[in-house]
Order: structure tokens, then C-alpha cells, then sequence
């Protein structure tokens, strides 16, 4: 977050400390009644983990009200209100009015609101708890009826806790989404937010501007997210995912309940999960994704192929060209790529020609999207001629007892090293013309700017090694990551 070591933080640190030796000021883990919040005054949870109050995010002179780790690193879990910041704190607050927690500004206009209609009752509380969700109830006790959640509306962040579900509400049709600050300093919902596949398919999407899909997570299998490996080394959240009739969600809790812990939609379109370490004073990254461009959702568009390795990163396959060729070469790339030469398959008018052939790709991460069908068979032969048969069929994998199989566009292509042990080959159809010139077929890709030399390849491998040794202390160094695929720069084993 970069926003630690602010004057004013530090001074807001000492002052609630202050408070809760001292009892001089307003030092209750709750508002009731006729209390108000403002100013400097904060609520704390029963054990402290946790303070509600306004603060200012890094250097801004705007305040928000919002819910911070007790910790020395400035760390806001929860905005109240997000873009409408006061300005002044003293003659700003916070209380029970009508029903509704709500904040009013300095002109005493309402500026957020719980925004409940059904109540007016006299015994209303807010009372910040300590998993850090702030609740609404009427009555002093927990049994008492629960009104509102700020664990229902979360902002950036998702905690752990039972009551913090992110997911999609059947009934409403409403998701619970984590929407990215616009700026370190602006918690105003950014453009990236992470939600719930709404069709219960039980994998996250990123997504920009609340309808492009950046990212996806890959489908749950009860351990992991398929295109998350690294979450496989967890011993320390227990994940889970609940589908029923009226909501599909996730909730998230520590085996340790005295480690601190969040996931972040950070204003840079990465989630990351980051956990509080004691003797270092600081968050860690546990795992962070997407970890580079070639991961987020169709990037370089269909049949285009991503290798983070080379430059530019999207290259068209063999037989495929740009769509929109001053896109492309602008390193636009979602508009993605097509066919040079169309398919035998079908067309009716081109019965006299030779049919359609396969392409072979080698050392790839074969394409999560669409999702391929599966068949069992005895060897690599019978998953040519099926495909080959079936006009739909644009692509097929091998994996030594089954067959898959894809229709349609292929999106997030991978090209990984040639010694990957990840690696896999993948069958593209082309129409047979294509192959009808003597280049060899094995792989290779063409671009529109390929007109790197070899002496451009060994500064880019010499510039990676040096970005690799320098990115490996460092963590949240997105896009200029150079890992191999399948090592975890941002599991940090001496954790355990
Ligand atoms: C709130 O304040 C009003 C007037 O100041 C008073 O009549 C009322 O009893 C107070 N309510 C509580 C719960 O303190
Ligand atoms: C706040 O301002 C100081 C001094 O201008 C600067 O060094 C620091 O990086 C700023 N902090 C943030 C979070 O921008
Ligand atoms: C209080 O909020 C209202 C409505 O957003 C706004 O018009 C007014 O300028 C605000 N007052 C101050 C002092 O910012
Ligand atoms: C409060 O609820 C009403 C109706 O449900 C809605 O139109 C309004 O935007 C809400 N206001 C806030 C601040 O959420
Ligand atoms: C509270 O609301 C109910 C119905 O919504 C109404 O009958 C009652 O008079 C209200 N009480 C107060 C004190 O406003
Ligand atoms: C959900 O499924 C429907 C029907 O299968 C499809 O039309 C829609 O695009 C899907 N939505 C998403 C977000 O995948
Ligand atoms: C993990 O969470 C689920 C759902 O909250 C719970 O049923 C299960 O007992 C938990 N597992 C462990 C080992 O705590
Ligand atoms: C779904 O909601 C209905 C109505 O609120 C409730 O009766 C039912 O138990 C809920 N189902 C589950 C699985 O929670
Ligand atoms: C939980 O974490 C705390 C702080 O890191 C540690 O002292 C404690 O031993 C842990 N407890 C268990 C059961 O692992
Ligand atoms: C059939 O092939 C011809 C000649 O290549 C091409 O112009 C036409 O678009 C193709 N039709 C289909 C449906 O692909
Ligand atoms: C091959 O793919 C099938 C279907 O996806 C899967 O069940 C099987 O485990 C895979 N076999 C190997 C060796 O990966």
C-alpha cells in the first residue's frame, strides 16, 4: 500500500493508545444511541485488533471513515465513503440517525449511509467486531437481530471470517465483489474488481470496468484453484466454497486465528494474499495473481500466443494473422488474431481441395479457455481423425490415454520454455494450404514485428536475468516478473 510512516498515522497510533490507557476520551467499542464519532475519536474492537474512525490514506488531505488493522503500518480493511471524502474532521461524524449508521459531513449533510428502511428502532448499535466487520444490531447483545454488515459490502478488501462471503446472491442477483482503490491514495472504486462467476462455475474473474474479464482463477476443485497452483503449498487459510439455491460464495478462515491476514484487489488489477508477519512489521505476499500479462484473460487476443520471454509478448499463430493490424502494432493485442487461409471443413465450395491439416505446438500451457471436452482413447491417431472429422473441432491435445478437444477461438495460448517440464503440445487445425511451403511446422509462430535479431534475444535474456535477481527480495513486482512458471517467488517458507 506504500502509505506507512505517515506523520499523521503515527500521531492517530499514539492517540489511541493514549485512549485506551488513559480513558479520557471516547474509547467504546461501540456507538449507541445519541454517541457520535469525530474528529480523532476511533472505536476499537474487544481485543483491539481492529479501529474504526477517520482516517487519511497516505499523504491525501481528504478523510474517509474506515476500518484499520491496529498494527504501525497504516493498513484501512474497510471505506464507508469511498468518493465522498470530508474534509474536515472535527465538524464531521459519524452516528445512529433514523434507523441507519451514517456519516455526516461538515455541513451536516448525509454523505453515507447503512441505507436501512425497515427500522426505528431506539436500542440500535454499531459495534466493530473482531474478525474487523462492523455490524448494525439491535440490541446490545450478539444474539440480537443483525441489521447490517460491513462483511456485506466489502470494499478492496476480503478478510478472513465466516461472515465474509464474496460471491453471487441467486435471489438478488447481486454479487459481492472487492473493487481496487483508484490510487494509493484515492479509495474511490478503481477500474478492477474480482468477483464470483456468476453462472456458479465456481472461478473469480477479474475484471475491468466491471464487464471486461482480465483474469480468471480457473475452477475450484476443492483444494485449489486449477489456475492458481501455488495455492496447493496452503497449510494456513482453509478455503471454501458453498453452492446452494439461493447463493454461491466463497469464505476464507485462518487455522491460526492470531496470524493476520487479507486478500487485497490492489489498484494495479492484481489480488494478492498478504499475511502480517510479526517480527518484520510488516505484510507479506503469499500469493499474488495474475503474476504476468501473458495470465490475464484472452491478452493476446484468439489464436494469438503469449510468451513472456520474447518482445514483442503476443505473437499470431502459423497460418493466423492480426485482426487489426495498427492494434496489434500498437501492442494492442485483445482483438486477437485470424485465419490466413479459411478451413476445408464445411465449405462446401472448395470440395476439390486437399482437407484440413494440424498444426503442432510444442511447450505450451494449452488453452483454459473454452473449456475442452475430454475423451478417452488408445493412441494419438484416433484424436486426429475425430477431430478431423468434427468441423467444429479447431484443436486437439494428446495426454497419453485422452484426447482433448476445443471448439471455436482459442484464447490464452502460453508459450513456455522449450524445457518446461509443464509444457504441452497442442494440434491446431489449418487449412492444408498452409503447409504446402517447405518451412517446417514444429511450433513456430509469426508476428507482425518479428524483427528481432539475435543480439536483441540475448539482451532480453541478459535484462531478465538481472530483473530476476533483483525482483526476488522484492515482493509485488507484477509484470516485470521473470520466474518460471511453477516456483513460487512469493511463498515465503521461512513463514512456517
Ligand atoms: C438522546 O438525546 C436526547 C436529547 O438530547 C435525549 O432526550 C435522549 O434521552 C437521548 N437518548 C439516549 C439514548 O441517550
Ligand atoms: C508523502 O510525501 C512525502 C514527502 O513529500 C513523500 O516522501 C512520500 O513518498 C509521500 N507518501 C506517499 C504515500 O505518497
Ligand atoms: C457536504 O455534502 C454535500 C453533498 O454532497 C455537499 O454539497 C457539500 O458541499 C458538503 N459540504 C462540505 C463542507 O464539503
Ligand atoms: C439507498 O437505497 C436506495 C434505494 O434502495 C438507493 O436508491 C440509494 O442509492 C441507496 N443509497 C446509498 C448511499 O447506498
Ligand atoms: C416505527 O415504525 C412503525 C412502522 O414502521 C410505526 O408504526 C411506528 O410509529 C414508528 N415509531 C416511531 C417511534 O417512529
Ligand atoms: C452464463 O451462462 C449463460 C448461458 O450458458 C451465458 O450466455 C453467459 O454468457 C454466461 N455468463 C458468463 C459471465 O459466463
Ligand atoms: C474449513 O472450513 C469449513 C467451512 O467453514 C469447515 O466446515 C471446516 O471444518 C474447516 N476445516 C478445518 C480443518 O478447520
Ligand atoms: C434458501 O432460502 C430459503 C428462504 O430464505 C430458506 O428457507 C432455505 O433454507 C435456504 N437454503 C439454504 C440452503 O440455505
Ligand atoms: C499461531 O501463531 C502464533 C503467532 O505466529 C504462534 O505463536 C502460535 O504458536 C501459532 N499456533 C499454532 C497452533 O500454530
Ligand atoms: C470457403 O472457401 C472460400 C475460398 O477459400 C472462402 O472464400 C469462403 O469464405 C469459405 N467459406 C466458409 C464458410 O468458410
Ligand atoms: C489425461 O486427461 C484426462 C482427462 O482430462 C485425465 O482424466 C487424465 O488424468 C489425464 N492423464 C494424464 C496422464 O495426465
Amino acid at each position: 500500500m506504500g502509505v506507512n510512516n505517515n506523520p499523521w498515522f503515527k500521531l492517530c497510533f499514539l492517540f489511541v493508545c493514549f485512549c485506551f490507557q488513559s480513558h479520557i476520551s471516547f474509547a467504546a467499542g461501540k456507538i449507541c444511541g445519541n454517541q457520535s464519532i469525530s474528529g480523532k475519536q476511533t472505536i476499537s474492537s474487544e481485543t483491539g485488533e481492529f479501529i474504526l474512525g477517520f482516517f487519511t490514506p497516505g499523504n491525501s488531505s481528504k478523510y474517509y471513515v474506515g476500518i484499520w488493522f491496529n498494527i504501525p503500518e497504516q493498513t484501512i480493511v474497510w471505506v464507508a465513503n469511498r468518493d465522498k471524502p470530508v474534509f474536515d474532521i472535527y465538524t464531521s461524524d459519524i452516528r445512529i440517525s433514523n434507523g441507519n449508521l451514517v456519516l455526516f459531513n461538515e455541513s451536516g449533510i448525509m454523505i453515507w449511509s447503512t441505507n436501512l428502511s425497515s427500522t426505528n428502532s431506539s436500542s440500535l448499535e454499531a459495534v466493530l467486531l473482531d474478525e474487523g466487520n462492523l455490524v448494525l444490531r439491535d440490541g446490545p447483545s450478539s444474539s440480537d437481530p443483525l441489521l447490517w454488515q460491513s462483511f456485506d459490502h466489502p470494499t478492496h478488501i476480503w478478510l478472513p471470517g465466516p461472515g465474509a462471503k464474496l460471491g453471487f446472491n441467486k435471489i438478488t442477483k447481486k454479487s459481492t465483489r472487492l473493487t481496487s482503490w483508484k490510487t494509493n491514495e484515492d479509495p474511490a472504486p478503481g477500474c478492477f474488481s474480482l468477483e464470483l462467476d456468476p453462472n456458479s462455475t465456481s472461478q473469480f474473474f477479474i475484471l475491468r470496468d466491471m464487464s471486461n474479464i482480465l483474469w480468471t482463477s480457473g475452477p475450484w476443485n476443492g483444494q485449489i484453484f486449477s489456475l492458481v497452483p501455488e495455492m496447493r503449498l496452503n497449510y494456513i487459510f482453509n478455503y471454501s466454497y458453498i453452492d446452494n439455491e439461493n447463493e454461491s460464495y466463497f469464505q476464507y478462515s485462518l487455522y491460526n486465528n492470531s496470524l493476520k491476514s487479507l486478500l487485497i484487489m490492489d489498484v494495479g488489477g492484481q489480488i494478492q494474499q498478504r499475511t502480517w508477519l510479526q517480527p518484520a512489521k510488516q505484510w507479506n505476499v503469499f500469493w499474488a495473481v495474475p503474476r504476468m500479462q501473458c495470465e490475464m484473460y484472452a491478452y493476446c487476443g484468439a489464436f494469438g500466443i503469449c510468451n513472456k520471454e520474447s518482445e514483442p509478448l503476443c505473437n499470431c499463430l502459423e497460418g493466423f494473422g492480426p485482426k487489426s493490424v495498427d492494434e496489434w502494432n500498437s501492442r494492442a493485442y485483445s482483438d486477437g488474431c485470424q485465419r490466413k487461409t479459411s478451413l476445408h471443413c464445411g465449405n462446401s465450395s472448395l470440395v476439390n481441395k486437399k482437407s484440413d491439416r494440424f498444426l503442432e505446438i510444442r511447450s505450451i500451457v494449452l488453452p483454459a479457455n473454452p473449456r475442452p471436452w475430454a475423451m478417452a482413447v488408445g493412441n494419438a491417431q484416433e484424436c486426429e481423425s475425430t477431430c478431423l472429422n468434427d468441423c467444429s473441432c479447431t484443436a486437439y491435445a494428446y495426454n497419453g490415454s485422452h484426447c482433448s478437444f476445443w471448439s471455436g477461438e482459442l484464447l490464452n495460448l502460453r508459450q513456455l520454455a522449450k524445457d518446461d517440464i509443464d509444457g504441452k503440445t497442442l494440434y491446431v487445425r489449418l487449412a492444408a494450404s498452409e503447409f504446402s511451403s517447405s518451412n517446417s511446422n514444429k511450433g513456430m509462430v509469426t508476428g507482425v514485428a518479428v524483427g528481432s535479431s539475435v543480439m536483441l534475444i540475448l539482451l532480453g535474456l541478459l535484462l531478465s536475468v538481472i530483473l530476476r535477481r533483483t525482483n526476488m527480495r522484492k515482493t509485488g513486482t507484477f509484470f516485470t516478473h521473470t520466474d518460471k512458471h511453477g516456483s513460487f517467488p512469493y511463498f515465503d517458507l521461512s513463514f512456517f
